[in-house]
């Protein structure tokens, strides 16, 4: 794997890898958001996950500000077609969403998996219209459509970023 080191932004935010102690803050943001709800997934669940991609090596960063984790984003460096970075999730705490965080986590993450690599690809679940919004926005397009992925009737895009 590719070491990449944090970035220090200014004295009151930062974009850094996660801790083990950043584990149940990154679950408690995640096992409330709307779609892990839809899951029928909860705190232990979003705990195990974390968990689980932390000790498999793969990237998760936090945005920390005035000592808060806010939000974070999760990234397997090879999780597409074993070469190109896959986005596990971009998670922002509902009380700091609408201030840019999510766009700072992905614009940072980009800076980095675009130094090797000429493509990023994530998935987006469809009633997800908002997120959806924001990662056209920055550029993602949709590129492939899983059906009744894990729900019947619930489908997920697969958005992809040509590096320019
Ligand atoms: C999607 C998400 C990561 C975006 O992060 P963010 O910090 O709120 O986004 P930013 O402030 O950088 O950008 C704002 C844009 O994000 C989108 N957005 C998505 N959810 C939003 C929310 N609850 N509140 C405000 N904007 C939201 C909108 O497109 C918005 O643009 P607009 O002003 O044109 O409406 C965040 O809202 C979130 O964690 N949502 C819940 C979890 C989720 O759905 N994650 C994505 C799937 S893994």
């Amino acid at each position: 794997m590719t070491e990449y080191s944090g970035m220090r932004g200014n004295y009151l935010s930062e974009i850094r890898k996660a801790h083990k102690s950043d584990i149940q803050r990154c679950a408690e943001i995640m096992a409330v958001t709307p779609i892990w709800e839809k899951y029928e997934r909860t705190m232990d669940d979003a705990l195990t996950f974390i968990k689980n991609e932390l000790n498999a090596g793969n990237f998760i960063w936090v945005y920390e500000e005035e000592n808060t984790v806010k939000g974070f984003i999760g990234c397997v460096e090879h999780g597409m077609m074993g070469e190109f970075p896959y986005v596990r999730m971009v998670m922002v705490d509902g009380s700091h969403q609408g201030k840019g965080i999510g766009t700072k986590l992905l614009n940072y993450l980009e800076d980095l998996m675009f130094r090797n690599k000429h493509l990023i690809f994530m998935m987006v679940t469809d009633f997800n219209t908002d997120a959806l919004r924001l990662y056209r926005r920055l550029g993602y397009e949709k590129v492939g459509e899983i059906p009744d992925y894990k729900k019947e009737g619930v489908n997920e895009y697969l958005l992809m970023k040509r590096k320019k």
